[in-house]
């Protein structure tokens, strides 16, 4: 990981598609190193006082893509904190780099039909409440894999359990912590 020297990696922020693990492996993560753990989903919950569905209902997408830039600008000043991130977070310009001035990023990666499998029986996400969901995670993973490809760690989920994943995030992070 050449040109980072001048990253510091005070907190740890996990990005991925929707269905990857997000919630679960940072809640384990944080635990393990005894950080805090947030998720940027239930802080724009309790920010805008509506769901995620409420506020794609009422404010629409773009108003809550900005909701997503603002908070990833309050981040900045957290320490000891894993963040847990929405799905589409790291798509918005800005976002991925803003996340590494302070954080390791981590993206975790699955295919499109492991992701179905994990969300089919969910209904809270109001991207997938489409008439042909299997391809709209098929579009939409197309869509951010550049993005998601950003992350200074890439972690393929399907074959590994929470736990597992959790062990491996904390593995890279203490590896990159200690070289700096
Ligand atoms: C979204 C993912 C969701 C949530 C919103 C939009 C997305 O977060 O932010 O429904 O655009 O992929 P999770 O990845 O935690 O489900």
């Amino acid at each position: 990981m050449a040109m980072h020297s001048d990253r510091r990696f005070v907190n740890i922020a996990l990005i991925g598609f929707m269905g990857t693990g997000k919630t679960s492996v940072g809640r384990l993560v944080a635990d393990q190193l005894h950080f805090e753990f947030l998720d940027t989903d239930d802080i724009i919950e309790t920010q805008r006082g509506l769901t995620i569905a409420e506020i794609f209902s009422t404010d629409g997408e773009p108003a809550f893509r900005g909701l997503e830039l603002k908070l990833v600008g309050e981040l900045a000043s957290r320490t000891k904190t894993v963040i847990a991130t929405g799905g589409g977070l790291p798509a918005q310009p800005g976002n991925v780099s803003g996340l590494k001035t302070h954080a390791l990023v981590v993206c975790l990666w699955a295919s499109p039909e492991k992701i179905w499998e994990r969300v089919k029986n969910q209904t809270h996400r109001p991207l997938l409440h489409d008439p042909d969901p299997q391809k709209k995670i098929r579009e939409l993973l197309a869509a951010r894999e550049p993005f998601y490809k950003q992350a200074d760690v890439l972690l393929n989920t399907e074959l590994r359990s929470v736990r597992e994943v959790a062990q491996q995030v904390v593995h890279q992070f203490r590896l990159e912590s200690s070289r700096r």
